[in-house]
């Protein structure tokens, strides 16, 4: 029997030998099992009697090859118990076939996290089927292969051996076209906000909205995915097999067509953000891959859980390191956070008066720290709406600006050539070099900003590529003052 290994996407073919030798009974797995393979003796043991098989009164031996490296959860569960009925003659076909799923004690077949990074991968070795418990068929369906999905043992072992032929699992179908909770056109005034709003979808970049309560900073933020361009078929997968190792795929559509959009509590954890565990599970920064990670009311979350946040902005990846070795997920997202300006929130509303401390203040702000902030390229106030303005017509939807942000996209594609995926906040320091050119007036502005605002290299830098991005949304192939103006504007300290 065949399995497949996983240590977090990555993945492996393992063979499960299976040797029933007379001796002394003994139940002894070998290949580097950890503690959690361990465990499948005891289940497996109990599933096959239960399920109404002998289990074999001798000395049972199981070996995962190759044994080099270790072998971690509950997925060989079902390729155990059918080689040990193969071995003791209780199963009679000779098939050598991938097959994973965790066995509960009464024979059950329970579904695995990762089915779909596990049968990518068999499907890429030319295996053409594959024996999986029924919540995870449709995820295998949709890579490709001849999926065949059982509730029990019992089945899977009747269907072998051709007692009871159970057809494939259907290929899922693609989710519809996603709804968005929130259009721009629900959103009264705040056209600078939505403008950040727009390059961050454009550009990529980071942003953070920062103004006093019940402005509209959370439907801003919610408005996001609505301006986003569609996902591509590469994303759709490499966003897909990150739910699935996560346990969160929808079996009935288990490839994403929505970019992620994840906006977890500010009580979240490290873990929860990051990813961890054994085995290691993928975070909120991994699930937003190719979406967006919405941080509302930043200011609180713990300040040590905001600064796990450094390496997957730097990195566009996390590496959890762990006994056994490391496991790396994508990270890339874009980060959008939402806070008040002070405890009570109205520091600088104009109308209502903050009650708050100067060093209360200083305190709230200071929570989100320095290298983090300079990792957010544009930081806008979301200030309140004049009553004229709440009942406004002719709002611009969010399938207008999408078409401004996918054009935008044309144009960065074009320039980066051959990398699709890439967008302007991603560019080198020598590609802003290259494509980022102004001319001395305009340099001259920015000096100025950098002098008197303290910049650092790295502010500049972004300064430059959040201009760019203003640049290609208006369709010009040249850094203008005015791009370069309002990537400054858009870059004040929060
Ligand atoms: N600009 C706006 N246009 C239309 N409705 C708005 C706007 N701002 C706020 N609202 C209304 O107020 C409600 C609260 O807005 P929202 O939650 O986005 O505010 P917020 O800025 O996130 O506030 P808080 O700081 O308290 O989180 C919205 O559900 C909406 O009904
Ligand atoms: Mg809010």
């Amino acid at each position: 029997m065949t399995a497949c290994a996983l240590w977090g996407l990555e993945t492996a073919l393992v063979t499960v030998e299976v040797d029933v030798a007379n001796g002394l009974p003994a139940f002894v797995v070998v290949g580097l099992p950890d503690a959690t393979v361990q465990e499948a003796r005891e289940r497996v043991r109990a599933a096959v009697r239960n399920s109404g098989y002998e289990f074999p009164l001798r000395r049972v031996t199981v070996n995962l090859a190759p044994a080099e490296r270790r072998k971690e959860g509950t997925g060989f569960d079902l390729a155990i118990a059918l080689g040990i009925l193969r071995a003791s003659g209780q199963l009679q076909s000779k098939l050598d076939v991938l097959c994973f799923g965790e066995l509960a004690l009464d024979g059950a077949l329970r579904p695995v996290r990762g089915a779909m990074p596990r049968v990518r991968h068999a499907a890429a070795r030319g295996i053409r089927a594959v024996v999986v418990a029924t919540d995870n068929a449709g995820e295998a369906a949709a890579c490709g292969v001849a999926a065949y999905g059982f509730g029990s043992l019992r089945d899977v072992v009747d269907h072998l051996d051709g007692r009871v032929r159970v057809p494939p699992c259907a290929v899922p179908p693609r989710a519809g076209e996603p709804r968005h909770e929130v259009d721009l056109a629900d959103i009264a005034g705040q056209e600078t906000p939505k403008r950040a709003l727009e390059i961050a979808a454009a550009g990529g970049h980071n942003l953070l909205f920062v103004g006093p309560p019940g402005t509209g900073k959370t439907m801003l933020a919610r408005a996001l995915p609505s301006i986003l361009p569609p996902l591509d078929d590469e994303e759709a997968i490499a966003a897909s097999a990150i739910h699935s190792v996560a346990g969160l795929a929808d079996p009935r559509h288990p490839i994403l067509t929505a970019r992620p959009f994840r906006a977890p509590h500010h009580t979240a954890s490290h873990l929860a953000l990051v990813g961890g565990g054994s085995p290691p599970r993928p975070g909120e920064v991994s699930l937003a891959h190719c979406g967006s990670l919405f941080l509302d009311e930043v200011a609180e979350f713990s300040p040590s859980v905001l600064d796990t946040l450094r390496e997957p902005l730097e990195e566009r990846s996390v590496t959890i390191s762990r006994a056994g070795g490391a496991a790396t997920y994508p990270a890339r997202f874009v980060l959008v956070a939402a806070m008040n300006p002070c405890p009570c929130g109205f520091w600088g509303d104009g109308e209502r008066e903050c009650r708050c401390l100067p060093d209360q203040i200083e305190r709230y702000r200071g929570r989100l720290s320095g290298p983090l902030v300079d990792r957010i390229d544009l930081r806008v106030h979301v200030p309140r709406v004049a009553y004229e303005r709440l009942r406004d017509e002719g709002r611009e939807f969010s399938a207008v600006v999408r078409d401004r942000v996918l054009a935008a996209r044309e144009r960065m594609r074009a320039r980066l050539s051959g990398t699709s995926q890439r967008v302007n906040a991603d560019l080198t320091v020598a590609e802003v070099k290259r494509f980022c050119r102004v001319d001395a007036e305009t340099e001259a502005l920015l000096g100025g900003a950098v002098r008197t605002r303290r910049l650092s290299a790295r502010g500049y830098h972004r300064v430059l590529r959040v201009a760019r991005t203003a640049a290609d949304l208006a369709g010009s192939e040249g850094l203008r003052a005015d791009d370069v103006s309002l990537a400054l504007l858009l870059r004040s300290d929060p």
